[in-house]
């Protein structure tokens, strides 16, 4: 009797001991674990806006990121798209805009630390990238002197442009200037924007270009909410594993040490540093080269960026050529492998940017581990990953410790 509840004794505590002392981590998982810490992320660098970091235009940028009035019909702002409450996301497969988009919205947070920004990276700053949406005719539809228009003619926006860039260029409320034109409006709007002289379009450019700067002085400063995988990270190095282990369940540790394994997951392979992504452009079989839904990704996203005048090499630029590096470096000739290459998403605030993939075709993060684990088109960069059923349930509880806390 004795001996059998002595060794029932043992037995429970050996288990117990099982489940709570997990191998510590490696040298190099730890210091794998610890490149993702936010205290790790580089310095924001933006050489070609010179208000990057000025909090004057950053409360200008603001204010007008939350105003509808620069949309058609004064009915949607770039909040309508970007909720902070939905890390700058709008919960929809693909944004509504003034009309249906083709992609799906991008979390603005974090995105001062990429170098080229939307799915297909088509734009080099997120001054130039700014500049989209105010013209894109699926989402806000107006153009460039409509939206000077409302900066000049209202109090406040006036006085703060006034302050950050000098006078403000009241020749766009001329009568020979036409309310409706910009070089991506429709045949008329563009045709009415290349009709005005050369230098009154320059004027015009300049003044918004310093629109689009402002606008990005305030999406630099939404910074990364902690989650509680950064706590366990921070325990771990300040107090030791032993005490972190009380904020990651066993599931979560397994999830995580399968993710950082790059010979089981290759998850680290693109989902790497403090942001969950290394900002570049991969292809997982996701693009489309036929039928209605079309998205070529990187390979037309590299095209657009050389021709654009907004970008870091440009006249309204404020970088000496030699700061404009990831430009000047860039493949410049098109490549096949481009196609269907799209920028690698941050893994961060999972649950709030949900739908996932550039075109939101996936509803949950169970649906996104099966694409990783279906059999891969030709062109895919993936490798064949195989994880069992217990091993998928640990990913996906590991992911969404990289959530707020709430
Ligand atoms: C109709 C909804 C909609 C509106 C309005 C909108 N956006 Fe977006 N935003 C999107 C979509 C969709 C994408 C991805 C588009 C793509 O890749 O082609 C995006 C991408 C971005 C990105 C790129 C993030 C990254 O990591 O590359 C930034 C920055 C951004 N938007 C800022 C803005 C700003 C600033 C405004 C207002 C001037 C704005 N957006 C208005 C839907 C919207
Ligand atoms: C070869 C690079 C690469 C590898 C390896 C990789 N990913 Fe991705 N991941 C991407 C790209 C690119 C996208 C966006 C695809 C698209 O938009 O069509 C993405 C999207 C995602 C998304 C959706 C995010 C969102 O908000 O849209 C999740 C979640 C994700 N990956 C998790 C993982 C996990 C977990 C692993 C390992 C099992 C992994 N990834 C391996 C490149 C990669």
């Amino acid at each position: 009797m004795f001996t059998t509840r002595y060794l029932t004794l043992i037995a429970v505590m050996v288990l117990a001991s099982c489940s709570t002392d997990q191998p510590p981590w490696n040298d190099q998982e730890l210091a794998i674990i610890q490149s993702f810490q936010l205290n790790r992320l580089p310095p924001k660098d933006s050489p070609s806006n010179q208000y990057a970091n000025n909090p004057q235009a950053a409360s200008l940028g603001k204010a007008i990121f939350f105003d509808p009035q620069f949309s058609l019909g004064a009915t949607l702002s770039c909040a309508g798209c970007h909720k902070p409450e939905l890390a700058f996301t709008d919960g929809l497969p693909k944004a509504q805009g003034i009309m249906k988009t083709g992609r799906n919205t991008q979390s603005i947070l974090g995105a001062a630390y990429h170098n080229w920004f939307y799915w297909d990276g088509r734009k080099d700053s997120l001054w130039a990238q700014a500049l989209v949406p105010f013209e894109a005719a699926d989402e806000m539809a107006s153009n460039r002197v409509r939206v000077l228009r409302i900066i000049g003619a209202d109090e406040r926006y006036r006085r703060e442009y006034e302050a950050l860039f000098g006078t403000f260029p009241t020749m766009v409320f001329q009568p020979s200037i036409p309310d409706e034109a910009g070089p991506w409006g429709n045949e008329k709007s563009r045709k009415q924007w290349f009709g005005i002289p050369q230098h009154a379009r320059h004027t015009i450019n300049k003044a918004y270009a310093n629109i689009g700067k402002a606008v990005a002085a305030y999406m630099r400063t939404l910074d990364i909410p902690k989650t509680r995988f950064d706590h366990y990270v921070e325990t771990l190095e300040n107090k030791g594993e032993t005490t972190a282990r009380a904020l990651l369940s066993e599931q979560e540790t397994l999830g995580l040490k399968l993710f950082i394994n790059e010979n089981r997951t290759h998850c680290l392979r693109c989902h790497n540093g403090p942001l969950f992504t290394n900002g570049d452009f991969h292809n997982i079989g996701s693009g489309r080269f036929k039928g209605e839904q079309l998205d070529f990704g990187r390979y037309l996203g590299v095209m657009a960026l050389q021709q654009d005048a907004f970008n870091c090499l440009g006249r309204y630029s404020d970088a000496e050529p030699e700061q404009c590096q990831s430009l000047r470096f860039l493949q410049r000739d098109v490549h096949e492998e481009l196609k269907g290459a799209f920028k690698t998403p941050s893994l961060r605030n999972l649950d709030k940017t949900a739908p996932h993939f550039h075109d939101g075709r996936f509803g949950s993060l169970e649906a996104v581990i099966q694409h990783y684990l279906a059999p891969q088109t030709p062109d895919s960069e993936l490798p064949d990953i195989q994880l069992d059923d217990t091993e998928q349930q640990a990913i996906l509880a590991f992911l969404k410790t990289l959530t707020h806390d709430r």
